[in-house]
């Protein structure tokens, strides 16, 4: 039997702070479940999700406006701890008999919060000791409004310059409001305000750690399949390699790993993922050798999303194919994790039966009729790269760089020939050869080689080349939603503009691209 790592529960009612996932990983680091839901979400799905605590996100809104958000007073009366957080205190405060009104003076940024009274949320965990005796706090502000009276039986326990309650508890029924936000980093005792909230206020047990979620997916996993089989989607990162690898211990031979080489693969790619993982781990890899197909398929198509949706189709296709050629399998798995679910709109996990548009798989698998199971779905990427370790996954897959799932074929601009993807795949390699000799490559977020199709002068010899050109992108980002591009070392460009003119046939001409995101995206198309 592996422990309930769901038994301890923090539930995050959202008011749509761009902190919200934040403090779900500060709370899942902690050692305890925890997911956010929207704040309107009925009574009955509060109930469902029987939390030990609630904490009530901050929030864009004014809680002065009219029609601002509020939370459902039922749970102001179920008897569990709360933790109101900037507009998440304000609501509470406004809704259990306080008022907020508009601060003339907004606090954005580092303050110092003296600690007044003594409450449980803070007993023993300061930043020091101030002039007047008090402990004193260093946190992260950020609020416009502020109360200017108490709601109902709760006391100020602590306060900065420009805001008298910054901090107000109702330690009886462990009602308790921040102003500041213990979830960022800038807030020094953060992390040690929401672990006394959640373990000794809320009283939750420590279940969610990277061993017991291991444990439970394999459990879980085993129950759901019993003897049936699975097909998987695999393609060597490390959602899917995680995926698979916890499958393989769940259910062993009866997990089919389907690698399609499409064509569009990077130099050897297809070979060195699958000797790996079938040398390292015994995954049984089917390989499709699909290069025509896709090939012939993109005759003709030059616009990017045409060529995304054309990939992504006979993805479909072939997986169809397979999924019909073996009789026992009845699954279909997938590496959507948290972040994916959240990016789709779909708040509970619980409730949530949309299965990812998966890049790798380019959209919803309609015709196949499968089951889906998705192991990942409840974990972040942080969490993911956790377990991966775990499971003995080494560097070169844990850090190597996204690969998108149209692969060379959205790196290729315009029509897409298979001269072009050897060319491309042979200047690429080059490019991340040299960037690990220099050590660069895990400096940078992500690199590759771009395909332009355009023809430029080179004299080499006494023999004029007119040849395609090749750019190098290379990027540095935290979530790939911004990033700015990489000062790469200019005898590191030398040395690979050097070797891609001399080393590939048909390459007249190496530029370097230096625009950031936004506006020029990662990627060319
Ligand atoms: P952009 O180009 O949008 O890329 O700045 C951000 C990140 O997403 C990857 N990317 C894709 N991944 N299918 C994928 O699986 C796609 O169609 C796709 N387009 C972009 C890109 O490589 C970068 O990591």
């Amino acid at each position: 039997m592996t422990k309930n790592i769901y038994a301890s529960r923090i539930l995050i009612l959202d008011f749509g702070s761009q902190y919200t996932q934040i403090i779900v990983r500060r709370i899942r680091e902690i050692g305890v479940y925890c997911e956010s839901l929207k704040w309107n979400i009925t009574e009955k799905e509060i109930n469902d999700f029987s939390p030990n605590g609630i904490i009530l996100s901050g929030g864009p809104e004014s809680v002065t406006e009219l029609n601002s958000s509020r939370v459902s007073n039922y749970i102001f009366n179920i008897g569990i701890p709360i933790l109101g957080i900037c507009y998440g205190m304000q609501i509470m405060a406004v809704q259990l008999g306080g008022v907020v009104e508009i601060s003339n003076k907004r606090e954005f940024g580092y303050a110092n919060v003296e600690i007044i009274e003594n409450c449980e949320l803070f007993d023993n965990i300061s930043d020091g000791i101030n002039k007047n005796g008090n402990y004193i706090l260093d946190v992260w502000m950020s609020h416009g409004d502020k109360i200017i009276k108490l709601p109902i039986d709760f006391k100020k326990v602590a306060s900065t310059t420009n805001c008298l309650y910054a901090v107000i508890a109702n330690d009886k029924k462990k009602f308790y409001g921040v102003q500041f936000h213990p979830e960022v980093t800038h807030t020094s005792k953060g992390v040690n305000i929401l672990a006394r909230f959640v373990k000794k206020i809320c009283k939750c047990n420590l279940c969610w750690t990277t061993t017991t979620i291991v444990d439970d997916i394999i459990n879980d996993l085993r129950n759901k399949i019993k003897n049936d089989y699975v097909l998987l989607a695999f393609s060597g990162g490390i959602d899917s390699s995680v995926t698979a690898l916890l499958l393989h211990h769940a259910i062993g031979d009866k997990l089919f790993c389907v690698f399609v080489d499409n064509g569009l693969l990077r130099l050897n790619e297809a070979k060195e993922t699958i000797d790996f993982f079938s040398k390292k781990f015994g995954l049984n890899i089917i390989k499709i050798q699909a290069e025509d197909r896709f090939l012939n398929a993109l005759i003709g198509i030059t616009d990017p999303e045409e060529k995304r949706k054309k990939i992504g189709n006979i993805f479909i296709e072939i997986f169809n194919e397979e999924s019909i050629k073996y009789p026992n399998i009845k699954w279909l798995a997938q590496g959507t994790i948290y972040s994916d679910v959240i990016e789709s709109g779909f708040s509970s996990i619980k409730k949530t039966h949309t299965i990812k548009s998966h890049h790798n798989v380019g959209g919803l698998p309609k015709k196949i009729k499968l089951s889906l199971i998705e192991p990942l779905k409840t974990l972040f990427k942080d969490e993911v790269y956790k377990i991966a370790i775990k499971l003995g996954l080494s560097n070169n897959v844990l850090y190597k760089h996204p690969f998108p799932g149209p692969g060379l074929g959205i790196r290729i601009l315009g029509e897409i020939k298979k001269e072009y993807c050897d060319i491309l795949r042979r200047a690429d390699s080059i490019f991340i050869e040299e960037l690990y000799k220099s050590n660069l490559y895990n400096k940078v977020s992500q690199a590759f080689a771009v395909f332009l199709p355009i023809c430029s002068v080179a004299v080499m010899g006494d023999t004029r080349k007119y040849d395609w050109v090749i750019s190098l992108r290379a990027v540095k980002t935290i979530d790939f939603m911004t990033a700015h591009w990489y000062q790469l070392p200019y005898n590191l460009l030398n040395k690979v503009s050097n070797r891609i003119i001399n080393e590939v046939t048909g390459i007249s001409r190496v530029v370097y691209d230096i625009s950031g995101k936004p506006p020029s995206t990662i990627e060319w198309e």
